[in-house]
């Protein structure tokens, strides 16, 4: 088992990174608190008995409430009902959150844990390769609006991460594909030889190679970390993560939400990102290629014939900005691990990098 440490202003939290570490000792910390477990319907049966085992064993007071993570649910209904039982049952500000799931869950499961008795602790245990590089880490804990996703939402940082691969195991390939974009991701932005070691291992990663995978997680955990340790609240460099997810924000409302999940539109994202990357900051050729290459082996061939209307997309990308009151940011490379944000782009490069070769 590895451990991470995340400093941010707020609050310096570890995250333990390891295969089989849900254990009593790693949790030991929490032990006479009053606990409140807030599980991912999907979680495998084995998982989640060992972690209720575990925590009620623990605890001083312990209830459990289990919730179909949909972006439907991810809302202020589903938050009440959080809310609801820690009041009924009188949890006072001493108590902890934990999430066992994935995104949803972590994101829901900590905006619950800021907005308590005005803020208590939570602890993650994300479940999916997604939540485990990207959800878990970084304080970001919101709910949606119908509005637009994650309009509502805090900072508030967690005490713990424990992410387990062992959760990994009953993933579907689809869902591994969908966390190595965000790991792709976290090359891209910092890290050349990150990058080029995801070249060479990019077959095993997709085939689910524990060891391999480990490894992924672990580097993409530590990317994150260091730029969220910098920038707590999104100041600046941690913009930086948000490489191909205006593109990807747009192409998941350009679906409803539906026909591309967001591991898939952040891929597609990343694409059209290069592309404008090219054209803006002169991207060379050559790099490019690789990481066309190496975003186009996650994705299906289906995902790769997608076409989009550029005007269309165009419009869902300042309509999402205008929303949140930010102007339109591109974070683009001028090199493969160098990242700039940029404004003030011409609609006419924006349409033009629209495409997917
Ligand atoms: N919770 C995800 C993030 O802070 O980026």
């Amino acid at each position: 088992m590895k451990e991470i440490k995340i400093n941010t202003d707020s609050r310096n939290y570890p995250v333990l990174v390891g295969t089989n570490i849900l254990s009593e000792n790693n949790l030991k910390e929490f032990s006479n608190k009053e606990i409140l477990l807030v599980i991912d319907s999907k979680i495998e049966e084995s998982v989640k008995k060992e972690v209720q085992i575990t925590l009620s064993n623990i605890s001083l007071k312990y209830s459990e409430l289990t919730i179909e993570a949909s972006e439907e649910n991810k809302s202020s209904k589903t938050l009440s009902i959080i809310h609801d039982l820690l009041i009924e049952k009188s949890y006072s500000r001493d108590c902890i959150l934990f999430a066992l799931g994935g995104g949803i869950i972590c994101d829901m499961t900590g905006f619950a844990a800021a907005t308590f008795l005005r803020g208590v602790d939570f602890v993650l245990i994300p479940s999916t390769l997604l939540s485990q590089v990207d959800a878990s880490v970084g304080g970001k804990t919101a709910i949606n609006h119908p509005k637009g996703k994650n309009m509502i939402g805090a900072f508030h940082q967690p005490s713990k991460v424990i992410t387990d691969t062992k959760l990994l195991k009953s993933l579907e390939k689809v869902q591994i594909r969908e966390g190595l974009a965000e790991i792709i991701k976290h090359a891209l932005i910092k890290d050349e030889a990150f990058f080029k070691w995801l070249e060479e291992n990019i077959e095993d990663l997709i085939e689910g190679n524990d060891v391999k995978l480990l490894e992924a997680i672990y580097k993409s955990i530590e990317i994150k970390a260091e730029v969220v340790s910098q920038d707590e609240t999104e100041q600046g460099i941690r913009k930086w993560l948000n490489f191909g997810h205006t593109f990807g924000h747009a192409i998941e409302v350009y679906g409803n939400y539906k026909r591309f999940s967001h591991g898939e539109a952040v891929a597609l994202g990343m694409i059209m990102a290069t592309n404008l990357s090219q054209k803006i900051l002169n991207l060379g050729k050559k790099e490019i290629d690789k990481i066309k290459q190496l975003i186009y082996s996650i994705l299906s061939e289906e995902l790769l014939k997608s076409e989009f209307q550029p005007n269309d997309l165009v419009r869902l990308m300042s309509a999402d900005k205008k929303k949140k009151g930010d102007s339109l940011n591109f974070i683009l490379l001028s090199s493969i691990g160098e990242a700039q944000i940029l404004s003030d782009i011409q609609e006419s490069d924006i349409i033009e990098s629209i495409k997917l070769t």
